[in-house]
Protein backbone atom coordinates (compact mmCIF):
# COMPACT_ATOMS: atom_id res chain seq x y z
CA UNK A 1 0.00 0.00 0.00
CA UNK A 2 1.06 3.37 -0.70
CA UNK A 3 1.28 5.29 2.76
CA UNK A 4 1.69 8.86 0.94
CA UNK A 5 -1.68 8.44 -0.65
CA UNK A 6 -4.63 10.59 1.10
CA UNK A 7 -6.08 8.19 3.78
CA UNK A 8 -9.46 7.15 3.46
CA UNK A 9 -11.68 4.13 5.09
CA UNK A 10 -12.84 1.89 2.88
CA UNK A 11 -16.47 0.18 2.87
CA UNK A 12 -14.87 -3.16 3.70
CA UNK A 13 -12.79 -1.54 6.53
CA UNK A 14 -16.15 0.57 7.85
CA UNK A 15 -18.01 -2.82 7.71
CA UNK A 16 -15.43 -5.33 9.83
CA UNK A 17 -15.14 -3.25 12.04
CA UNK A 18 -18.38 -2.11 13.39
CA UNK A 19 -18.77 -2.16 17.30
CA UNK A 20 -14.92 -2.71 17.11
CA UNK A 21 -12.43 0.31 18.58
CA UNK A 22 -9.15 1.33 18.51
CA UNK A 23 -6.26 2.89 20.59
CA UNK A 24 -5.08 6.50 19.54
CA UNK A 25 -1.98 4.27 17.48
CA UNK A 26 -4.99 2.36 15.80
CA UNK A 27 -3.91 -0.47 17.92
CA UNK A 28 -6.61 -2.88 18.93
CA UNK A 29 -6.53 -6.62 20.43
CA UNK A 30 -7.05 -9.34 17.43
CA UNK A 31 -10.85 -9.62 18.17
CA UNK A 32 -10.59 -13.58 17.28
CA UNK A 33 -14.38 -14.17 17.96
CA UNK A 34 -14.87 -12.19 14.88
CA UNK A 35 -13.54 -15.20 12.96
CA UNK A 36 -16.08 -16.95 11.28
CA UNK A 37 -15.71 -20.63 9.84
CA UNK A 38 -15.73 -19.35 6.56
CA UNK A 39 -13.13 -16.68 7.43
CA UNK A 40 -11.14 -19.61 8.24
CA UNK A 41 -11.30 -21.28 5.12
CA UNK A 42 -10.95 -18.52 3.22
CA UNK A 43 -7.57 -18.48 5.10
CA UNK A 44 -6.53 -22.50 4.47
CA UNK A 45 -7.87 -21.97 0.72
CA UNK A 46 -5.78 -18.79 -0.11
CA UNK A 47 -2.60 -20.45 2.18
CA UNK A 48 -2.54 -23.78 -0.05
CA UNK A 49 -2.65 -21.95 -3.37
CA UNK A 50 -0.02 -19.55 -2.39
CA UNK A 51 2.56 -21.95 -0.52
CA UNK A 52 2.30 -24.55 -3.51
CA UNK A 53 3.93 -21.80 -5.23
CA UNK A 54 6.21 -20.48 -3.48
CA UNK A 55 9.16 -23.41 -3.86
CA UNK A 56 10.92 -21.89 -6.59
CA UNK A 57 9.78 -18.64 -6.51
CA UNK A 58 10.36 -17.02 -3.17
CA UNK A 59 13.30 -16.05 -1.71
CA UNK A 60 14.86 -18.48 0.83
CA UNK A 61 14.69 -15.70 3.49
CA UNK A 62 11.10 -15.67 3.04
CA UNK A 63 10.65 -19.64 3.06
CA UNK A 64 12.79 -20.45 6.21
CA UNK A 65 10.48 -17.42 7.72
CA UNK A 66 7.29 -18.96 7.12
CA UNK A 67 8.60 -21.93 8.21
CA UNK A 68 10.10 -20.95 11.50
CA UNK A 69 7.24 -18.94 12.37
CA UNK A 70 4.57 -21.92 12.34
CA UNK A 71 1.98 -20.11 10.52
CA UNK A 72 -1.15 -22.37 10.39
CA UNK A 73 -1.88 -23.38 6.96
CA UNK A 74 -5.73 -24.08 8.15
CA UNK A 75 -6.60 -20.97 10.43
CA UNK A 76 -6.14 -17.35 10.83
CA UNK A 77 -3.08 -17.34 12.98
CA UNK A 78 -3.11 -15.76 16.43
CA UNK A 79 -0.91 -13.21 16.64
CA UNK A 80 0.09 -13.55 20.22
CA UNK A 81 1.69 -17.11 19.19
CA UNK A 82 3.57 -15.45 15.63
CA UNK A 83 4.83 -12.66 18.81
CA UNK A 84 6.61 -15.25 20.45
CA UNK A 85 8.51 -16.27 17.05
CA UNK A 86 9.14 -12.84 15.98
CA UNK A 87 10.46 -11.46 19.28
CA UNK A 88 12.95 -14.06 19.67
CA UNK A 89 14.30 -14.22 15.92
CA UNK A 90 14.59 -10.33 15.77
CA UNK A 91 12.49 -8.73 17.89
CA UNK A 92 9.52 -7.74 15.79
CA UNK A 93 5.87 -7.88 16.84
CA UNK A 94 2.61 -8.16 15.22
CA UNK A 95 -0.05 -5.58 15.83
CA UNK A 96 -3.84 -5.72 15.22
CA UNK A 97 -4.94 -3.02 13.20
CA UNK A 98 -8.43 -2.32 11.76
CA UNK A 99 -7.14 -1.90 7.96
CA UNK A 100 -5.22 1.57 5.95
CA UNK A 101 -3.88 3.38 9.40
CA UNK A 102 -2.92 7.36 8.25
CA UNK A 103 1.00 7.20 7.22
CA UNK A 104 2.93 8.80 10.10
CA UNK A 105 1.12 6.32 12.82
CA UNK A 106 2.90 3.43 10.07
CA UNK A 107 5.82 4.68 10.19
CA UNK A 108 6.25 5.25 14.15
CA UNK A 109 4.95 1.44 14.27
CA UNK A 110 8.17 0.41 12.07
CA UNK A 111 10.42 2.32 13.41
CA UNK A 112 9.45 0.66 16.92
CA UNK A 113 9.49 -2.89 15.40
CA UNK A 114 5.81 -2.94 15.30
CA UNK A 115 4.01 -4.22 12.24
CA UNK A 116 0.36 -3.43 11.73
CA UNK A 117 -1.29 -6.16 10.37
CA UNK A 118 -5.14 -5.52 9.24
CA UNK A 119 -7.09 -8.25 11.24
CA UNK A 120 -9.98 -8.74 8.95
CA UNK A 121 -9.63 -11.08 5.98
CA UNK A 122 -11.00 -10.79 2.00
CA UNK A 123 -14.76 -12.57 1.53
CA UNK A 124 -15.41 -15.33 -0.80
CA UNK A 125 -16.33 -13.48 -3.62
CA UNK A 126 -13.44 -11.51 -3.87
CA UNK A 127 -10.32 -14.11 -3.48
CA UNK A 128 -7.62 -12.94 -5.89
CA UNK A 129 -7.69 -8.86 -5.58
CA UNK A 130 -8.84 -6.50 -3.23
CA UNK A 131 -7.38 -3.04 -2.81
CA UNK A 132 -6.89 -2.73 0.51
CA UNK A 133 -4.83 -5.19 2.43
CA UNK A 134 -6.39 -7.84 4.29
CA UNK A 135 -4.37 -10.05 6.68
CA UNK A 136 -3.58 -12.23 4.37
CA UNK A 137 -1.24 -9.82 2.29
CA UNK A 138 -0.15 -8.33 5.39
CA UNK A 139 0.65 -11.11 7.66
CA UNK A 140 1.28 -13.79 4.93
CA UNK A 141 2.74 -11.25 2.29
CA UNK A 142 5.12 -9.40 5.05
CA UNK A 143 5.79 -10.82 8.33
CA UNK A 144 7.56 -13.93 7.28
CA UNK A 145 10.70 -11.77 5.71
CA UNK A 146 10.71 -9.83 9.27
CA UNK A 147 12.24 -12.80 10.78
CA UNK A 148 15.57 -12.34 8.53
CA UNK A 149 17.68 -9.76 10.44
CA UNK A 150 18.86 -7.80 7.98
CA UNK A 151 15.52 -7.12 6.13
CA UNK A 152 14.00 -6.52 9.09
CA UNK A 153 16.26 -4.00 10.08
CA UNK A 154 15.44 -2.13 6.92
CA UNK A 155 11.91 -1.98 7.66
CA UNK A 156 12.45 -0.46 10.74
CA UNK A 157 14.88 2.10 9.30
CA UNK A 158 11.99 2.46 6.62
CA UNK A 159 9.51 3.72 9.60
CA UNK A 160 12.57 6.10 11.04
CA UNK A 161 12.93 7.45 7.30
CA UNK A 162 9.58 7.78 6.90
CA UNK A 163 9.18 9.71 10.21
CA UNK A 164 11.84 12.63 9.09
CA UNK A 165 10.61 12.24 5.13
CA UNK A 166 7.33 14.19 6.07
CA UNK A 167 8.91 17.58 6.57
CA UNK A 168 11.09 17.29 4.00
CA UNK A 169 8.64 16.76 1.14
CA UNK A 170 10.01 12.98 0.33
CA UNK A 171 6.67 11.38 1.30
CA UNK A 172 6.24 10.31 -2.51
CA UNK A 173 9.73 9.18 -3.14
CA UNK A 174 10.08 7.62 -0.08
CA UNK A 175 6.27 5.41 -1.05
CA UNK A 176 8.01 4.68 -4.15
CA UNK A 177 10.94 2.90 -2.37
CA UNK A 178 8.07 0.69 -0.09
CA UNK A 179 6.03 0.25 -3.34
CA UNK A 180 9.24 -1.66 -5.76
CA UNK A 181 10.48 -3.20 -2.84
CA UNK A 182 8.97 -4.30 0.21
CA UNK A 183 5.77 -4.52 -2.24
CA UNK A 184 7.00 -5.59 -5.32
CA UNK A 185 10.94 -6.47 -5.19
CA UNK A 186 12.47 -9.15 -6.71
CA UNK A 187 15.90 -10.76 -5.64
CA UNK A 188 18.42 -12.19 -7.84
CA UNK A 189 20.12 -15.10 -6.14
CA UNK A 190 22.41 -17.99 -7.20
CA UNK A 191 19.71 -20.15 -7.91
CA UNK A 192 17.83 -17.71 -10.28
CA UNK A 193 15.42 -14.86 -9.50
CA UNK A 194 13.17 -15.12 -6.63
CA UNK A 195 10.26 -13.18 -5.31
CA UNK A 196 10.55 -11.08 -1.80
CA UNK A 197 7.76 -8.34 -2.22
CA UNK A 198 4.65 -8.96 -0.35
CA UNK A 199 2.82 -7.33 -2.60
CA UNK A 200 3.66 -10.56 -5.13
CA UNK A 201 3.89 -12.99 -2.40
CA UNK A 202 -0.09 -12.56 -1.52
CA UNK A 203 -1.08 -12.51 -5.05
CA UNK A 204 -0.81 -16.63 -6.85
CA UNK A 205 -1.11 -14.28 -10.51
CA UNK A 206 1.30 -11.79 -9.83
CA UNK A 207 3.30 -14.52 -8.47
CA UNK A 208 3.66 -16.30 -12.32
CA UNK A 209 3.76 -13.20 -13.61
CA UNK A 210 6.46 -11.38 -11.96
CA UNK A 211 8.83 -13.94 -12.73
CA UNK A 212 7.76 -15.79 -16.02
CA UNK A 213 5.75 -13.52 -17.98
CA UNK A 214 7.94 -11.69 -20.88
CA UNK A 215 5.47 -8.50 -20.65
CA UNK A 216 7.60 -6.91 -17.67
CA UNK A 217 10.63 -5.23 -17.11
CA UNK A 218 13.18 -6.51 -15.07
CA UNK A 219 15.51 -3.88 -13.98
CA UNK A 220 18.51 -3.63 -11.64
CA UNK A 221 18.02 -1.77 -8.68
CA UNK A 222 19.00 2.11 -8.29
CA UNK A 223 17.58 4.53 -5.45
CA UNK A 224 17.28 7.41 -7.30
CA UNK A 225 15.71 5.90 -9.85
CA UNK A 226 13.04 4.12 -8.12
CA UNK A 227 12.35 7.35 -6.17
CA UNK A 228 11.37 9.18 -9.35
CA UNK A 229 9.46 6.09 -10.58
CA UNK A 230 5.66 5.88 -11.02
CA UNK A 231 3.49 2.71 -10.33
CA UNK A 232 0.50 0.86 -10.64
CA UNK A 233 -1.84 -0.02 -8.09
CA UNK A 234 -5.00 -2.09 -10.36
CA UNK A 235 -2.81 -3.95 -12.24
CA UNK A 236 0.28 -6.12 -12.38
CA UNK A 237 3.58 -3.95 -12.39
CA UNK A 238 4.76 -3.03 -15.62
CA UNK A 239 8.70 -2.92 -14.17
CA UNK A 240 9.97 -4.93 -11.26
CA UNK A 241 13.70 -3.69 -9.59
CA UNK A 242 15.57 -6.35 -8.76
CA UNK A 243 17.93 -6.35 -5.74
CA UNK A 244 21.23 -8.69 -4.90
CA UNK A 245 20.90 -9.04 -1.63
CA UNK A 246 18.80 -7.47 0.95
CA UNK A 247 22.34 -6.00 2.27
CA UNK A 248 22.53 -4.02 -0.82
CA UNK A 249 19.02 -2.77 -0.22
CA UNK A 250 20.25 -1.95 3.62
CA UNK A 251 23.23 -0.53 2.70
CA UNK A 252 21.77 1.50 -0.50
CA UNK A 253 19.50 2.95 1.55
CA UNK A 254 21.44 4.01 4.76
CA UNK A 255 22.69 7.20 3.80
CA UNK A 256 20.99 10.04 4.96
CA UNK A 257 18.03 11.07 2.72
CA UNK A 258 17.71 14.75 3.36
CA UNK A 259 20.11 15.54 0.54
CA UNK A 260 18.94 13.06 -1.89
CA UNK A 261 15.30 14.17 -1.78
CA UNK A 262 16.17 18.16 -2.65
CA UNK A 263 18.67 17.12 -5.46
CA UNK A 264 15.99 14.85 -7.10
CA UNK A 265 12.72 17.05 -6.02
CA UNK A 266 12.68 18.85 -9.66
CA UNK A 267 13.29 15.97 -11.83
CA UNK A 268 10.29 14.64 -13.83
CA UNK A 269 8.41 11.47 -12.96
CA UNK A 270 9.76 8.13 -14.64
CA UNK A 271 6.29 6.53 -16.25
CA UNK A 272 5.80 3.37 -14.97
CA UNK A 273 7.02 1.07 -18.22
CA UNK A 274 9.87 3.34 -19.24
CA UNK A 275 13.24 2.22 -19.40
CA UNK A 276 15.94 4.82 -19.67
CA UNK A 277 19.72 4.72 -20.89
CA UNK A 278 21.02 4.23 -17.38
CA UNK A 279 19.16 1.08 -16.94
CA UNK A 280 20.59 -2.07 -16.15
CA UNK A 281 17.97 -3.83 -17.98
CA UNK A 282 17.77 -7.50 -16.82
CA UNK A 283 15.04 -8.28 -19.29
CA UNK A 284 13.12 -5.73 -21.17
CA UNK A 285 9.58 -6.04 -21.19
CA UNK A 286 7.19 -6.70 -24.49
CA UNK A 287 4.23 -4.64 -22.94
CA UNK A 288 2.42 -6.95 -23.89
CA UNK A 289 -1.32 -6.87 -22.00
CA UNK A 290 -0.15 -3.31 -20.00
CA UNK A 291 -3.14 -1.37 -18.99
CA UNK A 292 -3.14 2.14 -21.48
CA UNK A 293 -4.39 4.69 -18.39
CA UNK A 294 -2.87 6.79 -16.37
CA UNK A 295 0.54 5.36 -13.87
CA UNK A 296 0.25 5.91 -10.74
N1 LIG B 1 18.33 6.61 5.18
C1 LIG B 1 17.01 7.15 5.04
C2 LIG B 1 16.94 8.61 5.53
O1 LIG B 1 17.87 9.12 6.03
C3 LIG B 1 15.99 6.33 5.82
C4 LIG B 1 15.59 5.09 5.11
C5 LIG B 1 16.20 3.88 5.36
C6 LIG B 1 14.58 5.13 4.20
C7 LIG B 1 15.79 2.73 4.73
C8 LIG B 1 14.17 3.99 3.56
C9 LIG B 1 14.76 2.79 3.81
O2 LIG B 1 15.93 9.26 5.40
FE1 LIG C 1 1.61 -4.38 1.99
Amino acid sequence: MNQAEEFIVPDITVRKNAGLSHDADYTMPQPQDRYTKADHATWATLYARQVALLPGRACDEYLAGIAALQVSPERIPDFAELNRHLMAATGWQLVAVPGLIPGDVFFEHLAHRRFPVTWWIREPDNLDYLPEPDIFHDLFGHVPLLMDPVFADYVQAYGKGGVKADSLGGLDMLARLYWFTVEFGLINTPKGLRIYGAGILSSSSESHYSLESDSPNRLGFDLTRIMKTRYRYDSFQKTYFVIDSFEQLFKATEPDFAPLYAAIADKPEIPAGDILPGDTVLHRGTGEGWPDTEDA
